[in-house]
């Protein structure tokens, strides 16, 4: 295994952001770089920006992982709720690999802020089952028991009052539909009472651009389980898919 320090890419809807990540801090060894997200950011694209972002970085051995907004089993992406179908049916780690000549590890976004959640922030700690929720144009969702995350559960697509729960509950709903905090925390007390009622965690982490606000939201939710902001912010997907990178296979 190399010494090198690790590097995560965070794959969002405006910007493809990368680091190398120092494990046992938990924070960037070095500047962060963005890149636009290519317009449509299918497969082709978006490994071209992964060869540029690389290659504003010394050369390094270490490995590579990258954040994916959709279901990943094996490097395998399957599904595509709010990134370009052509990723579906992808073996994104094979095809990443082979373009960038690092060893690249793509993980779900969500699961990847779960992990870095549970390690560094404010997760830290916590015994049992702890759900990380981000809160974005749709809803990614990590369960994570006694620290190990349980891959791609996808609970923003449960189906509540006849909705996919992530059209009416995310942070995009809010905007697109121009709800109040009120009326965005009465959606979310409907979304987490449901998740509540049928896994029981000890504690919802909530993390998305949005959680800087937590304030306005969280303190109007009306459910059992305590519910806390993330603390890792916008750093959770980079520092989660370097950590998925190193700990693939283990
Ligand atoms: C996708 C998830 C993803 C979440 C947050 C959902 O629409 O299905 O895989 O984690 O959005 O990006």
């Amino acid at each position: 295994m190399s010494t090198e320090n690790p590097f995560g890419i965070d794959f969002g809807g405006s910007g493809i952001k990368g680091a190398p990540v120092d494990l046992e801090t938990g924070e960037f060894a070095g500047e962060r770089e963005r890149i636009e997200t290519p317009q449509p950011a299918t497969p082709d694209a978006v490994l071209g920006v992964l060869v540029e972002l690389l290659g504003r970085f010394e050369d390094s051995t270490a490995p590579v992982g990258l954040t994916i907004p959709g279901v990943v089993r094996h490097g395998v992406v399957s599904s595509a709720a709010n990134i370009d179908p052509a990723w579906i049916g992808t073996d994104a780690d094979a095809l990443l690999t082979d373009a960038t000549g690092r060893v690249v590890h793509v993980v779900n976004d969500a699961d990847a802020a779960g992990l870095a959640e549970v390690r560094y922030g404010a997760a830290q700690g916590v015994s049992g089952l702890v759900i990380v929720t981000t809160l974005g144009t749709g809803i990614g969702s990590a369960m994570v028991f006694d620290g190990i995350v349980v891959p791609n559960s996808e609970l923003g697509h449960l189906e509540i009052e006849g909705h996919d729960a992530e059209s009416r509950a995310a942070n995009s709903a809010r905007e697109r539909e121009e709800l109040s905090w009120e009326e965005w925390a009465g959606r979310l007390t409907t979304y987490y009472r449901t998740v509540e009622r049928l896994f029981s965690p000890e504690l919802f982490v909530v993390g998305g651009g949005v959680s800087k606000r937590s304030e306005e939201f969280l303190p109007l939710l009306d459910i059992r389980t305590p519910i806390i902001p993330a603390q890792l912010r916008n750093t959770a997907g980079i520092v989660g898919a370097a950590l998925a990178a190193v700990e693939h296979g283990r």
